[in-house]
């Protein structure tokens, strides 16, 4: 096994019986505007963990954040329905503390018995947390005997629950999910099986400049769709509408094109888009990407392009995709990202999607589970990819 997990002992090798257990989780789940889990995943891929430890008969304490709480505490973000939501999957309670640190938590944690679950309330109600503040890092610390990170999505935050914390237990190790993350992602990194193919899409160029830059190194084809596309078709000098684009990142694109070329890397644009007059329109028309009329936008990629990327994406042997190819959200835009989905579903390909809105667009056409992985982190599987040191793993290592 590659080097990524050098060092990082396994949640099935650690000694936890009766042991209170600290399990950092990402539980920053989306939830409906009366407050219930729309999307469990995250929830339900960190099951085979918690129930590891409950059987074992660890005494098992989850911490996670919640959305990006700036003002302490805001009902809002309380991490309420992901308990509720966990206790159901599990069919056992699951103690909610009023807070992550003080008396209320330490209580609680003093009060568990084998085999139960406790929550602690959303970690980002304290600034100390995204700070790594040692003082609060410590109070958490306290809380346990047995540090365990399954939150993959956020191991890319050298906040205090990832790094912090762990550093100070010294009996620690890695999740099932988090072990099945890194092996996948890292078969991406060291050594893929070529032809190599990286779908990217997405709205800005600028999001994605790191690990273009990596993928260049490692690819053999760049399939470019989603806005993402638009900042390439005009920086090529094409007419693209009213259609979004990134008008101060027109160089960058062609330096990245340039680079393409340089590494031999086929960069692949869509030669035909699903235009509308707005994003709330109901129907789109299909044109050519040099034939954008002025106060059209593109917000898909057109059947020839989705044909195009098939072709690639069927003779490939290892494909990583992440980004939508439009608005998949909305179903007269959604062909494109639905006809890559389906192809790598066909592929007979290693094939990992990370990333929360492709991720969406492989669930809402049901491939999920004709992908190799499906990732549960957006930043943190494209930080791997571009080859960065990840906090939360690094705070792991013996
Ligand atoms: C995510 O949703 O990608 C992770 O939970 C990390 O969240 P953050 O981007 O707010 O740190």
């Amino acid at each position: 096994m590659s080097a990524i997990l050098d060092k990082v002992t396994a949640v099935d090798q650690l000694d936890v019986a009766s042991r209170r257990v600290f399990v950092r989780v990402d539980f920053n789940v989306p939830l409906t505007p009366d407050g219930r889990v729309s999307d469990d995943t995250r929830i339900r891929e960190a099951l085979p963990t918690i129930k590891h430890l409950l059987e074992k008969g660890a005494r098992v304490v989850l911490a996670s954040h919640l959305g990006r709480p700036k003002k302490g505490r805001d009902a809002k973000y309380s991490l309420a329905p992901a308990g509720e939501r966990l206790a159901e999957l599990l069919s056992l309670d699951v103690i909610l503390t009023d807070d992550c640190v003080g008396d209320g938590a330490r209580k609680v944690v003093q009060d568990l018995r084998d085999g139960r679950v406790a929550l602690l309330e959303n970690l980002r109600f304290h600034p100390g947390e995204e700070a790594n503040d040692p003082a609060f890092a410590a109070e958490l610390a306290a809380l346990a005997d047995v540090y365990v990170d399954d939150a993959f999505g956020c191991v890319h935050r050298a906040h205090a629950s990832v790094d912090g914390v762990p550093r100070l237990i010294p009996t620690r190790g890695a999740g099932f999910l988090l072990l099945k993350e890194l092996k996948a992602l890292g078969a991406l990194v060291h050594d893929p099986k070529r032809p190599y193919v990286a779908v990217l899409g997405g709205a800005k160029v600028s999001d994605k400049i790191a690990v273009i830059d990596a993928l260049l190194t490692k690819v053999d084809a760049l399939l470019i769709g989603g806005a993402m596309a638009n900042t390439f078709l005009a920086a090529m000098g094409r007419n693209v509408g009213r259609s979004l684009v990134e008008g101060d990142k027109l160089a960058l694109a062609r330096t990245i094109a340039e680079r393409a070329r340089e590494k031999r890397v086929a960069l692949v644009l869509p030669t035909d888009v699903v235009v509308a007059g707005s994003v709330d329109a109901t129907e789109g028309t299909v044109v050519a990407a040099d034939a954008i009329a002025p106060d059209m936008m593109a917000l898909d990629i057109g059947p020839a392009s989705v044909a195009a990327f098939r072709d690639r994406l069927l003779g490939a042997h290892t494909i990583f995709w992440n980004g939508p190819m439009g608005l998949f959200e909305k179903a007269p835009f959604a062909a494109g990202s639905v006809g890559v989905a389906k192809a790598i579903a066909e592929a007979a390909a290693f094939s990992v999607v990370g990333g929360g809105d492709s991720v969406a667009a492989v669930q809402q056409a049901g491939l999920a589970g004709r992908f190799t992985h499906v990732s549960t982190g957006g930043g943190a599987s494209l930080e791997l990819i571009e080859g960065r040191k990840l906090p939360g793993v690094e705070a792991l290592r013996g």
